[in-house]
């Protein structure tokens, strides 16, 4: 028997996956949530839904293969119709944080190739504020140790990320990652835009303005979030 929460991320990516039709061009998220979504997508290209997909992460592409999902690159298109993701964070204006499991440079490259954004997430995601979760913040091993005393200047507490081999956590890209505790983060635009202006930093996992619907599951309930601006 699943946990409440697993059943949250389960029926949250089943409502995720539904959205999606014959002959799109799909874009598999990373996590647990979106790891339901890519079995439940699974199911229905076994039941002949007619897909191609451009995976996020290495974990992902493993997942899709086993399911039987045709994969492609960004060598045979330049945009995907819909992205089915998972979230650390979803704020009430759908600002997110990702990048909790380590993939959110490919998630962030694939996110904005895409027509549409669907968030699909457990009820414990959703927040007033973003920031108690620590933001991830990818960044090339040589900027490491100076990036870390940026971030710590702007206030937050940093960790490098780490294996199970207490070894610095390796992204699928090469880089380092470490986790930025804002708690809360007062204003996450500005916030975004002075990582995006820092050499070094590869990505960060703020979404802003990215997701169109958020989808999530409490208890018995699964609710759609729209986006209300226009992106
Ligand atoms: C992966 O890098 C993340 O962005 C995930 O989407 C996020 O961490 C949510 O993961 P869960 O669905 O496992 O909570």
């Amino acid at each position: 028997m699943d946990s409440p929460q697993e059943e949250e991320k389960r029926a949250a990516a089943r409502r995720g996956a539904s959205f999606v039709e014959n002959g799109m061009v799909v874009g598999l998220g990373s996590g647990s949530t979106a790891a339901y979504a890519i079995e439940f997508l699974g199911e229905r290209v076994r039941a002949g839904l007619a897909v191609r997909a451009i995976p996020t992460s290495s974990r992902s592409k493993q997942l899709a293969e086993r399911e039987g999902i045709p994969l492609i690159d960004f060598g045979s298109v330049t945009e995907l119709d819909l992205t089915i993701d998972g979230a650390d964070e979803v704020d009430p204006q759908l600002d997110l944080i990702k990048g909790g499991g380590g993939a959110l440079v490919r998630e962030k490259v694939v996110a904005s190739a895409s027509h549409r954004l669907i968030i699909v997430a457990d009820s414990s995601k959703q927040v007033r504020v973003l920031g108690a979760f620590p933001l991830p913040v990818v960044v090339v091993p040589f900027a490491v140790p100076r990036i870390a005393r940026l971030i710590v200047e702007m206030g937050a507490s940093v960790a490098l990320r780490t294996d199970e081999a207490k070894q610095p956590f390796i992204t699928d890209d090469g880089n380092h990652l470490l986790d930025c505790r804002f708690d809360p983060i007062p204003d996450a635009r500005a916030l975004a835009s002075r990582l995006g202006e820092t050499p070094g930093i590869v990505d960060h996992g703020l979404f802003l303005g990215m997701a169109d619907l958020v989808v999530i599951a409490r208890g018995a309930n699964v609710v759609e979030l729209r986006r209300e601006r226009p992106k």
